[in-house]
Formats: C-alpha cells, structure tokens, sequence
C-alpha cells in the first residue's frame, strides 16, 4: 500500500504530465507512492493521457471530472480517492520542486506534524522573479489569511504541502473548497491549533502551457476569506445574492425617482423601466459573483440574459402588479416599488438557479494535440525562477 499519495490537479496541462511523472519517480524512490492527477476534463487530453499511462504504471491514476472546475475541489477529491496515510498536493506545471518532497514528509512524521508545507517565503526558499504588484498581492493574501488561519504560517498561498490523514479528516467536511488557495481552506478548517512545518524550496518556471490564475482568482479568495469569517452562521451564496440585490434595488430606486419624481412619468412606465435595468444588473451580478461556479461566458451570456428576462417575467409581472396595488393604496412610491422588487426577486433567484445557472451538459472537443499528445521529454532543465502569475 502507498504511503504517499501524490494529488495534482491539471487543467491543460498534458505537455506537463510525462516529465512530472519522470521527476517524482526519480526523487521518491525507496518510498511506496501513488500519483493521482485530477483533471477536470481538459480539452488538451490531460486525462486520456494519464489513463494510457496507467496501463504500464499502476501507480498512477486520473479522476475525471465532467462539468466541474475548480483547483481546490479538485485537490479534495483527490486526496479522498486514496487510502495512503500522507498526502501531498502539488501544482501540475512544475513550478512545485518535487524534490523536497522526501525532506517534507520526514519532518511531518518525525516531528508528528499535521501539515508541512513548501514555502517560498523563509530562509532558502524565493518566490522567483514574480513581479513587484504580484508580490504585493501575495503579502495582501497572506495578511488575509492571518484573520483565518490563527497559527504561524509564512507561505499559506503555497498550493504545495504534505498533510496527514487524520488531519485531513477532521478538518476536510469544515473546507469551503472554493477557488485556488486550498492550504488556507485546510488550515482555517481545522477544528484544533494547527501543527505545522515549512520546508524552503524556490517556486520554478511554468514549463509548458498557460496560468490559469484570472481576476476571479482574487474575488475567489476574498469569498473564502469572507466565507471563513461567517459561513457557519450564514452561506455565502446567500450573501452574495443579497449583494447582487442590493446593487439591483439602488439601481431600481434611482431610475424609478429619476423617471417618475424627475421627469413625471407614469409611475407603472417607470417602474417598468427601473425593473428592466434592475435584471440586468442583477443578471450580471450574479453571473459574476453568485453563480460564478457555473458562470456563463461568451456569446451565452446573451442567450444566458435573454433566457434570465424570459423566467423572470413572471416575478416582474407579480412585482408590476403588487408594486402598482400598494400605490394605489396610497403607498409611498418607493416603498411600493422596492416591496415589488422583493418578491420578483425571489421568485428569480428560485427560478433562475434552477434553470439558468444549472449545470450544463456540454458537448466537448478535444483539441488536435489531445489526439496524438506531444511526447514531452522528460529531463528538460530546471529553471529557478518564476514568471507565471500568482497571488
Ligand atoms: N483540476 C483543476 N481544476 N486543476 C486546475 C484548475 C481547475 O479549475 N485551475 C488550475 N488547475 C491546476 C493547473 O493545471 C496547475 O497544475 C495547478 O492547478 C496550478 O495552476 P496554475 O494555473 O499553474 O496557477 P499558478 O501557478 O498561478 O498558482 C499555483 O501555484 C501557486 C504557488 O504554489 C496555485 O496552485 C497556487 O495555489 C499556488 O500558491
Ligand atoms: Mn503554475
């Protein structure tokens, strides 16, 4: 039986997958090791690649997931569908020096530790040649992640550790498994003090292939932050939807006293109006933040608004005819019109979370290099330092 298991999640990252294979074989020799790779059905072939190799070498496996994204999801399940005593998460593109690997899962068994982690940031280790407004970002994240993690860390946006176990499973059902910095879920999750070692090592150069860090990255990080602090007591798509809803009814408000208060026009024409530009709004926001899993992008997002228009007209027609009935009671016009907003709203999010960010079936295509996957060689050099993006 393993007493390691390796997880690397991969997104496109095939050229990567041979010569990382060829590195772990060499460094953990005299170890009992598997490798799982847990790809998330990436158009290059990752995962039929790793399959084919698993044929020759039994150690190493895929988890393949259909219709799902995410680096932190990805790195749990992995760590779930192995039964080694020790764990190590690493990134795919070889910006993670395996090497150290066996020095990591020593300290963590002689010195009874709950996680060892490969930082960049004590004596030894160097985040490369990251630009200046990155660095920045870093230290702003690992400031954040000092109001969550309550113990000593001073890499916790490394995505490269050794873990226990146990550990794991105590802490594992507490993880929000959201966005791309899942040793700050790990370690915020943990119901007890952290025991916890760093092991230097110097963040390398993406080999082939492209970061997939974007701009939600950040705003990810932030929701995990911001879950860490109050999910126990509220969830957080529910506090992004009421953000959404927020930015919505001002936008209503303000339109609506603009046409009606402003220029004196019929109060149901605007109030029609107010509603029309509040979906949008409403639309996008959630598009962005609420439903940013399974956000819809492209040209979609104008079938995705037009379809969001199409089921909230029956939470806009309630809204119309409510927010009209209260004002011809003599209610105040705001008040009639936010009181309308409110129930259309929540038909919508009720509506539209079913039929509108629901997860799709796709039809997915592999790229021509899936087909005949490059052969990478295996012992190509390794570069010290790093230029691909990070936070
Ligand atoms: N399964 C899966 N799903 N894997 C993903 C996803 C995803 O949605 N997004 C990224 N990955 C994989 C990549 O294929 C790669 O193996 C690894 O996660 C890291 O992604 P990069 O795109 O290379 O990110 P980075 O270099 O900016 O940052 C990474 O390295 C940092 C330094 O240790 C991340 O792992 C950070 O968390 C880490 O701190
Ligand atoms: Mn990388």
């Amino acid at each position: 039986m393993a007493l390691l298991c390796v997880v690397v999640p991969t997104l496109n990252e095939a050229q990567n997958v041979e010569p990382l294979i060829a590195r772990l074989e060499k460094t953990l020799t005299g170890i009992e090791w598997e490798l799982i790779f847990v790809d998330d059905d990436s158009p290059d072939g990752t995962a039929g690649l790793v399959r084919r190799i698993s044929l020759e070498k039994p150690h190493v496996r895929v988890v393949q997931r259909l219709g799902r994204r995410g680096l932190s999801s990805a790195c749990i399940e992995g760590m779930m569908a192995c039964s080694a005593p020790y764990l190590a998460v690493m990134d795919g593109d070889l910006q993670h020096d395996e090497r150290i690997l066996p020095r990591m899962l020593e300290k963590l068994r002689n010195e009874n530790l709950d996680v060892v982690v490969g930082s960049r940031n004590i004596e030894g280790g160097s985040l490369g040649a990251l630009a200046g407004p990155r660095r920045l970002l870093s230290n702003f994240g690992r400031f954040l992640s000092s109001l969550v993690c309550r113990c000593e860390i001073q890499d916790p946006m490394s995505g490269f550790f050794v873990v226990d176990r146990q550990f794991l499973d105590i802490s594992a059902r507490r993880m929000s498994a959201t966005g791309f910095k899942i040793l700050v879920d790990l370690i915020s999750s943990s119901p007890r003090p952290v025991r916890l070692g760093e092991v230097p090592f110097r963040f390398g150069k993406r080999a082939h292939g492209e970061s997939k860090l974007e701009s939600t990255v950040l705003v990810d990080y932030l929701f995990l932050i911001v879950d860490k602090l109050v999910g126990d007591f509220i969830p957080l798509r529910f506090v992004l939807f009421v953000c959404a809803g927020l930015g919505g009814t001002l936008l209503h408000l303000g339109i609506l006293g603009a046409l009606y208060q402003g220029r004196g026009m019929e109060f149901v024409v605007a109030q029609a109006i107010a509603t029309l530009a509040a979906m949008t709004l409403n639309f996008l926001l959630n598009n962005w933040l609420t439903f940013r899993d399974r956000r819809i992008r492209g040209w979609s997002t104008i079938t995705g608004l037009l379809s969001f228009y199409a089921a909230c007209s029956i939470g806009a027609l309630s809204n119309l005819a409510l927010a009209q009935f209260l004002f011809s009671r003599d209610i105040p016009w705001y008040l009639a019109g936010v009181l309308g907003l409110v129930v259309g709203s929540v038909w919508n999010f009720s509506v539209t979370s079913v039929f509108i960010w629901r997860h799709r079936r796709r039809n997915h295509r592999l790229s021509p290099a899936a087909v005949q996957p490059a052969v990478a060689e295996s012992n190509q050099p390794r570069s010290q330092e790093a230029d691909g993006p990070e936070v």
